[in-house]
């Protein structure tokens, strides 16, 4: 959920192995992006993990649309170990409001519902260009027995959402808010199920909490990824098609 926590970015190459050797990741200048994506395995977590790994490779490249598949285990730790993602290099820091549309779709499957993580896109906003975070979007297509930061939980423990029942981008959400000590974290969950074939604008999410939750418009989209935060167990993610353009 740190996104500047990014502990491996591999540059885009088609087709690559993101678990290359340390000695040959050393050579490569992750300071600075081009082209429209980076894969990153952003093992934010690991140090809780008591074994683990995660790695991902890119499938293909067509236009803005990509294929990749990530495989990840851990064991051990409660928190997340691992973001592996794909992060969007192209038109970021601009104002909210001087965003028109983000489109996207996302088509994924997965090995297995028997572990703990999401599937999620991962947006973050600054009150400059690059600046640092002050507000975290999420967007889970999926919760593997996981669950949102929350301010709020129920006597059973579980998340009390600020929004229920939302109709947005085709579906319906529930949205939760809570802080994960750093930035304000806002997460819009299915209210049931997965969504494995996603199609929207995700600047509709974005439009709704500048409208509806005081965000501020002025706001920098400063991050836009989509991934898997995987806490425990072992899966295999498969993206048959991923695509994410800021408009
Ligand atoms: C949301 O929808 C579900 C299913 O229709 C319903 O049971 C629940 O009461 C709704 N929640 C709120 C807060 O309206």
């Amino acid at each position: 959920m740190f996104s500047l926590a990014k502990l491996s970015a591999l540059l885009l190459i088609v087709p690559f192995v993101a678990s290359a050797p340390v000695e040959k990741r050393a050579t490569i200048d992750t300071s600075s992006h081009c082209g429209l994506f980076d894969s990153l395995l952003d093992q934010w977590g690991a140090s809780g993990a008591t074994s683990g790994s995660d790695c991902a490779n890119l499938v293909s490249l067509s236009g803005t649309t990509l294929a990749w598949k990530t495989v990840w285990t851990w064991t051990g730790g409660n928190g997340v170990k691992s973001f592996t993602n794909i992060n969007v290099n192209s038109g970021l820091n601009k104002q909210l409001s001087a965003i028109s549309s983000m489109p996207s779709t996302w088509t994924w499957s997965q090995s297995t519902s028997s572990v703990v993580a999401d599937v999620a896109y991962d947006l973050f906003t600054s009150n400059s260009a690059g600046g640092s975070a002050v507000n975290e979007i999420m967007i889970w297509l999926a919760n593997f027995n996981a669950g949102p930061i929350s301010a709020q939980f129920n006597s059973a423990g579980q998340a009390v959402p600020i929004v229920s029942n939302l109709s947005l981008a085709g579906h319906t959400w529930n949205l939760y808010f809570g802080s994960n000590g750093a930035n304000n974290v806002y997460s819009f969950l299915p209210t049931s199920g997965t969504i494995t074939s996603f199609s929207a604008d995700i600047n509709l999410f974005l439009k709704y909490l500048t409208t509806n939750r005081g965000v501020s418009t002025a706001q920098f989209l400063t991050t836009a990824q989509g991934g898997t935060e995987a806490t425990s167990g072992s899966a295999t993610l498969t993206t048959s098609a991923f695509s994410l353009v800021i408009n």
